[in-house]
């Protein structure tokens, strides 16, 4: 898959079937993590892998209402890093943009595996603390979610959802963020 087509594919179904997690998966996943660009290089992003039934069904209790679905992921990828680990050059802190980067090519990745895998704002940062030990200093920034896409679109999913199942949500159109040579208010 180009990269073109990944892009074009990703999309944040909330739907799943059950994957087969191996360790060859999550490494995979995480080389493709492991490539991106960083202030420095200073790699600010840590994960945690969460695919062990028991240790997945505790995470459960983290999530936040309209968020479900997710129990159904078969991998849960819990994303966390700290602003002392990354650029801090006056009041701009690099390490969320890291993260970021990161993410976003192990989604890619994990699309050109023919597998959904859906970042989420949407849980508690300090249950996520105490069931998967991540200390205080660390900021949790994003579980991303990965499972098959279903063709039976998921029951728990409010109305909004089911239509977001179906069609992409609407983006904003170029002229809405493209600016050329100097930023023009609208
Ligand atoms: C930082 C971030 C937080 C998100 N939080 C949630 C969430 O809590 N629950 C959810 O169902 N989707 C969440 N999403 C998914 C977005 O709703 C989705 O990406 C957006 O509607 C665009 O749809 P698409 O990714 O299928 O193109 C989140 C996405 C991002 C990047």
């Amino acid at each position: 898959m180009d990269v073109t087509k990944a892009i074009e594919t990703r999309r944040a179904f909330r739907s799943f079937d059950p994957v087969e997690i191996t360790d060859d998966l999550i490494e995979d996943l995480a080389r493709h993590a492991q490539l991106a660009p960083s202030c420095n290089n200073n790699q600010p992003w840590r994960f945690v892998f969460v695919y062990d039934q028991v240790r997945l069904k505790e995470l459960h209790a983290a999530l936040a209402p309209g968020n479900d679905w997710v129990r159904a992921a078969s991998l849960i990828i819990v994303v966390f890093s700290k602003k002392e680990d990354d650029c801090i050059i006056k009041d701009r802190e690099y390490h969320l943009f890291g993260d970021g980067l990161a993410a976003a090519f192990l989604i890619l990745r994990a699309t050109e595996l023919g597998l959904v895998a859906h970042p989420i704002a949407g849980f508690s940062p300090k249950k996520t603390r105490e069931i998967l030990g991540i200390p205080e200093e660390y900021q949790i920034v994003t579980f991303i979610n990965v499972g098959r896409h279903s063709a039976e679109i998921s029951p728990v999913l409010s109305a909004k959802q089911v239509d977001w199942e179906r069609v992409r949500p609407a983006r904003r159109a170029l002229d809405d963020f493209v600016f050329l040579n100097r930023y023009k208010p609208s």
